[in-house]
């Protein structure tokens, strides 16, 4: 089976139990990047699966649309409380969206999960406007870091900050289109 299948069968079994198990090590995560989400408008959530980002009330009235491969994921999401929402179940790296929609997309924990982190950044590069903010977590044990920077750099992304703390198994990486 290709590996977007078997990661796609993978999340929508764990969907039920996702949040159970998740919840505090992924908070770790949007605690350190929060800054940087904070005060815009409309954030694209990349592989957003349960949007257990949501329970994050400093994100405040910040409309919220989260693309996932998992349909089990999605349903889970869709539960969530939030002023506005909305879902699409699609695949990162081949985005059902026109070009220049995004000022801000997160993508927190996903890029582990792709065969080719490089069509993921093209798609991220074609939706996202000029100024536009990546803020990326990637998990730090299978970081190909090399790799990561030669592919933003190949799309002309700068990497303005990356973000360590001990407590979290992700780095994280904001990111700015020129
Ligand atoms: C570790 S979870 C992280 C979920 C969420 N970002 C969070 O912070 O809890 C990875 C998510 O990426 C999704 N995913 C994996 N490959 C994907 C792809 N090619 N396109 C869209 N979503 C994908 C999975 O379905 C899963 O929901």
């Amino acid at each position: 089976m290709c590996k977007k299948l078997s990661v796609r069968e993978d999340y929508d079994r764990s969907a039920v139990y996702y949040d159970r198990r998740y919840a505090r090590i992924q908070f770790l995560k949007y605690n350190m990047l929060s800054h940087y989400l904070i005060g815009r408008d409309l954030l694209f959530d990349l592989g957003c699966g349960t949007a257990l980002i949501l329970k994050l009330k400093k994100l405040g009235k910040l409309r919220y649309i989260g693309v996932d491969i998992s349909v089990m994921m999605v349903k889970m999401a869709l539960k969530r409380r939030h002023f506005y929402k909305d879902f699409i179940i699609g695949d990162v790296e081949f985005l059902p969206l026109r070009g220049g929609v995004a000022e801000l997309i997160s993508a927190f924990t996903v890029l582990q999960n792709l065969e080719e982190p490089a069509y993921f950044i093209n798609e991220i590069r074609r939706i996202l406007t000029g100024g536009g903010l990546l803020v990326l977590s990637v998990l730090k044990k299978n970081l190909s870091l090399n790799r990561l920077k030669t592919i933003l750099e190949e799309n002309k992304f700068i990497i303005k900050r990356f973000i360590e703390k001990s407590d979290s198994e992700d780095l994280g990486l904001i990111i700015s289109s020129i």
